[in-house]
């Protein structure tokens, strides 16, 4: 299929001598480039898929670069060479035993995690700040959460790290529990003592999997924190279009075996990857992963440099904060308002309208997503609109609120897979309350459940929710987004966990 007669340079749409010379160590990157110079040469008459042919008369550029793993980076029989070269290149880079590239997001890696550690009624210790991807991996594989909680700080509202303590009291509580799931860094950058939890969760014969979402470039720059595998860990799952020059969705997943099988792993990645993965993604990770493999820790250093000045600057703004210190991740920044008196979405609309939009607001944080593809002078621009925009809506300083998904306190009275399969209906809010949730209710972002299958619907989780849709917010996943009613398991008599 992919033919590999070398083009002309002038044949080419982009550079030939491909983005900063990293073709030559990437091999995914490799097929994607003679791919889409044969498409640009007229070489292919393509009689597979993806259907749009390579045509862009159809549907215009937005099918532009678009090539199959299979058929497209190389022939169908043979492009699970350049992906097992590809991904043994990530694992060997990372310190892992086993790499999968994903096209489907952390989400799936956090799915294919769950499912390679455990199932059918097994218990696993999660923290409660989960994604709500990571709650639908429990009920797809039918693990059952033993909910342990980071410290919220409460000057900030915001989650701190799940304290080693807690995850040791888990583990002797709960002696059976299959592994012990975390998210660190926390969506807000916070992040915890991932050596001690590894200990803890190894001194219990049990495995220590980590979301690491937010933070493929950890472990690249002596002055950021290792990654979860060097502090011990035995998975981790990474979206490699976050923190990395990646396309959208595409996300690492990476283990030492031991503790976990290299077989269940590729069954349980399997399980629910497409069959049809796009060769632009896994070639986009590939090209990420050379990139930090060569320049990495000079694009780190500039990204620490970057969000260190951001900070520096912030914090000589009246009533502006920014999260900072030891326990969280040093390129993350969360600016916070709340000393201000402007509001969140208010500034987050001025950043919109200068086509700067953030990550995240709310009324109390906003929080830009910074990375190693930006450079000292978009971070200033982007300060000079923020600090602006902060001046144009100053107002009376106020107490932050601690967010809905920081604090709910869950009641699990069903297992998630039970609940998820359960007869349900549909109830009035007032009558939800005392019945259980037979649907998952997050506000995004952060998109961590405020409610979640299985869980005792309160007048607390009620009003919480409604207090962040009253400020602006996104209720997602929500049957009913309006709040007026909820999906309920029938006939449920709570039985507490
Ligand atoms: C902590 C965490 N884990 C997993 C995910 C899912 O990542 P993806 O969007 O790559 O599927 C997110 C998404 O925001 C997240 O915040």
């Amino acid at each position: 299929m992919a033919q590999t007669r070398p083009v002309a340079i002038d044949e080419l749409p982009y550079d030939p001598r491909d983005p900063r010379g990293l073709r030559s160590d990437a091999p995914l990157l490799d097929g994607w480039l003679t791919f889409t110079a044969e498409v640009a040469a007229g070489e292919l008459t393509p009689m597979a898929v993806p259907g749009h042919k390579q045509r862009q008369d159809l549907t215009g550029a937005v099918v532009a670069g678009d090539a199959p793993l299979y058929g497209g980076l190389d022939s169908i029989k043979h492009a699970d060479v350049p992906l097992a070269e590809a991904e043994r290149r990530a694992a060997e880079l990372w310190g892992a035993d086993w790499c999968r590239f994903s096209v489907a997001g952390s989400t799936h890696g956090n799915q294919a995690l769950a499912l390679a550690v455990g199932g059918d009624g097994r218990e696993i210790i999660v923290t409660r700040i989960l994604h709500r991807s990571l709650l639908l991996g429990l009920v797809l594989a039918g693990l059952n959460p033993v909910w342990v909680r980071p410290d919220i700080d409460e000057k900030t509202g915001l989650p701190g790290a799940v304290p080693v303590d807690t995850v040791r009291t888990a583990l002797r509580e709960h002696p059976d529990a299959c592994g012990v799931f975390l998210g660190d860094p926390s969506y807000v950058g916070t992040i915890g003592d991932l050596a001690g939890h590894a200990a803890a969760a190894h001194e219990a014969g049990v495995p220590l999997l980590v979301d690491q979402a937010w933070a493929a470039h950890l472990g690249f720059h002596p002055g950021l924190p290792p990654h979860a595998l060097q502090a011990g860990a035995d998975a981790l799952v990474t979206s490699a279009h976050k923190a990395l020059p990646s396309y959208t969705q595409g996300a690492i997943v990476l283990a030492r075996t031991g503790r976990l099988q290299p077989g269940r792993l590729n069954r349980a990645f399997e399980a629910t990857h497409t069959t049809s993965p796009a060769g632009s993604i896994a070639a986009s990770i590939d090209a990420s992963r050379a990139l930090l493999a060569r320049d990495g820790e000079e694009l780190c250093g500039r990204l620490l440099r970057c969000v260190a000045m951001a900070k520096k600057q912030l914090v000589q703004v009246p009533g502006v904060g920014v999260l900072d210190g030891p326990g969280v991740e040093p390129t993350k920044l969360v600016v916070l308002l709340a000393g201000t008196g402007a509001h969140g979405y208010a500034v987050e609309a001025d950043l919109v309208a200068a086509g700067m939009a953030v990550e995240s607001a709310d009324k109390d944080t906003v929080i830009p997503i910074v990375t190693i593809a930006d450079g000292e002078e978009q971070v200033a621009a982007f300060l000079d609109v923020l600090v602006a925009s902060i001046e144009g809506h100053r107002s009376h300083p106020r107490t932050p609120v601690s967010h809905a998904s920081w604090t709910v306190v869950p009641k699990t009275v069903l297992s998630p897979r039970e609940a998820f399969f359960a007869d349900n209906e549909t109830v009035p809010a007032s009558a939800a309350i005392g019945r259980v949730s037979a649907e998952l209710i997050a506000p995004y972002p952060p998109g961590v459940p405020v409610l979640a299958p299985g869980e005792l619907i309160t007048a607390a989780a009620i009003e919480s929710l409604r207090e962040v849709k009253a400020d602006g917010g996104r209720i997602a996943y929500a049957a009913d987004p309006s709040l007026d009613t909820f999906q309920v398991i029938s006939g449920a008599s709570p039985r507490t966990q």
